[in-house]
């Protein structure tokens, strides 16, 4: 690759200067402007960073116009086909694929850590009854700071490996809790004997007053459908954990920020929007009149579940969700979906659709995985939670690459300031 400097000029001068070219393993090059304050007295326009890289990063790649993503360099598709969403983990995490022996010692972890504080139970049970499960989730999550205040030092390399295990291993049993909660169903303690998905399901389904057994389909759906929503380079939830965690709060405040940001219906938070809106669209015939309203910029409707800041490409997670609805619906014996139908329809029509190719408008992650979480009865208010379960792999993974860098600065981005220039106070008598 070309690392040739970009020439600039300072107008006030005439001075000429360069600014260096970076260039990754893959991808296109970056021009480093974090001298231009100095060196130039400017600062860069980019509202909502649609041409800034952030920071420099080893776990994830896109390439948004192949509809490449990697983790770690390993494609997707083929972690998708032949690994699990616990090996994924530690590969985002520690950088390489384990051993069988480093797999199981960390299987083995995450499981010794599922269980939750009783208080955090009960300050969970506090809710009311309708409170939406990201508010609750993202609130526990953030006080688990109130109860490992012992083992937070973010310059301690075994805190920070510690929290990793206790926050990936807890969100599945914070989550049942609040769906538990909701149902007004007593909470149902996790089972060392099985695997993550396995026991998640096992809390959210099992009652004590009869025996239940996980589906093995609906366990591997899931774990196939984590492993695919477990990291998206600097996505915005990422962004935010990063930005928080650069001021050395510590690491339950970081990630509850993050659950906070995927609650969005831009973001995750669209998982669930899709199904209210095809629920809405309630039938082929209705397709045109919605696409309509999504191109009507007055509307305030978009297609819930299309579209990407990276992707101008099919999303390939949305490739295999599709599939994967296809093989799931048939297992389950759900093979009539009218909802899944739909889902098809509308893509099928809004890939034709001159809007909608022009701007290179295609399904994204959440549009299809919706339908799989509903085919395995999980409440349409747990879809952006079951995100953020598999999200916590990601976050973690940027997080702990962030602040084991020892040039660690606080996140702090400049404005184009355009408010009043300088003016006098004037008392309130004289207004
Ligand atoms: C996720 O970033 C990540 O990596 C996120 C994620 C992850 O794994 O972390 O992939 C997960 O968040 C997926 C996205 C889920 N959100 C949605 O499905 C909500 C619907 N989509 C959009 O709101 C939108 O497409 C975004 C938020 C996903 C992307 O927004 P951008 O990059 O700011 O795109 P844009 O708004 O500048 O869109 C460009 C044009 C605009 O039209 P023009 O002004 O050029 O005429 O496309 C239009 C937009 O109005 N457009 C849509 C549309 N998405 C974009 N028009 C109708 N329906 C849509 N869904």
């Amino acid at each position: 690759m070309d690392n040739k400097p970009f020439e600039l000029a300072n107008p006030a001068t005439g001075v000429k200067s360069l600014l260096p070219v970076r260039a990754g393993t893959i991808g296109p090059q970056v021009l480093d402007i974090s001298g231009l304050p100095k060196d130039h007295g400017v600062f860069t326009f980019d509202p909502a960073f649609g041409a800034t890289a952030s920071c420099e990063s080893k776990i994830t790649y896109i390439d948004g116009d192949a509809g490449v993503l990697l983790y770690r360099g390993y494609p997707v598709d083929q972690l998708a086909a032949h690994s699990s969403f616990m090996e994924v983990a530690y590969l985002l995490i520690y950088g390489n694929l384990p051993s069988a022996k480093e797999l199981d010692t960390y299987r083995g972890s995450i499981t010794r850590h599922t269980m939750i504080n009783e208080s955090l139970l009960r300050f969970t049970n506090g809710f009311h009854h309708n409170a939406h499960p990201m508010a609750m989730v993202s609130a526990v999550v953030a006080s688990m700071s109130a109860f490992y205040y012992d083992s937070m030092d973010i310059h301690d390399p075994r805190h920070r490996e510690i929290f990793s295990h206790r926050i990936i291993a807890k969100l599945p049993t914070i989550a049942a809790a609040a769906h538990k909660h909701a149902l007004g169903q007593p909470f149902i303690y996790p089972r060392n004997d099985l695997a993550y998905c396995a026991n998640m399901l096992n809390m959210f389904f099992a009652v004590p007053c009869e025996p239940y057994e996980v589906d093995p389909v609906a366990a591997q759906a899931l774990d196939l459908l984590f492993i695919l929503h477990a990291d998206h380079e600097q996505n915005a939830s990422t962004s935010t954990v990063r930005l928080a965690g650069s001021t050395g709060t510590n690491p339950y405040a970081a990630i509850s920020a993050g659950v906070s940001a995927l609650w969005g219906p831009a973001h995750g938070g669209a998982n669930e929007a899709v199904l209210d809106m095809l629920e809405e669209i309630g039938s082929a015939a209705n397709i045109p009149k919605f696409l309509d309203m999504a191109k009507d910029k007055s509307s305030h409707f978009k297609l819930m579940g299309f579209g990407h800041r990276v992707y101008k490409n099919f999303d390939p997670r949305a490739k295999i969700i599709r599939e994967m609805c296809h093989k799931v619906l048939a297992k389950l014996g759900q093979t009539d979906n009218p909802l899944f139908e739909l889902a098809l329809r509308l893509e099928e029509i809004a890939l034709k659709d001159e809007y909608f190719v022009s701007r290179k408008l295609y399904p994204n992650v959440d549009f299809y995985s919706g339908i799989i979480y509903s085919a395995l009865k999980i409440p349409r208010s747990m879809y952006t939670v079951m995100f953020a379960i598999a999200r916590t792999v990601g976050w973690v993974a940027h997080w702990l690459e962030m602040i084991s860098d020892p040039a660690m600065r606080i996140g702090r981005p400049r404005q184009l300031y355009t408010g009043p220039t300088q003016r006098d106070y004037v008392a309130v008598a004289k207004r």
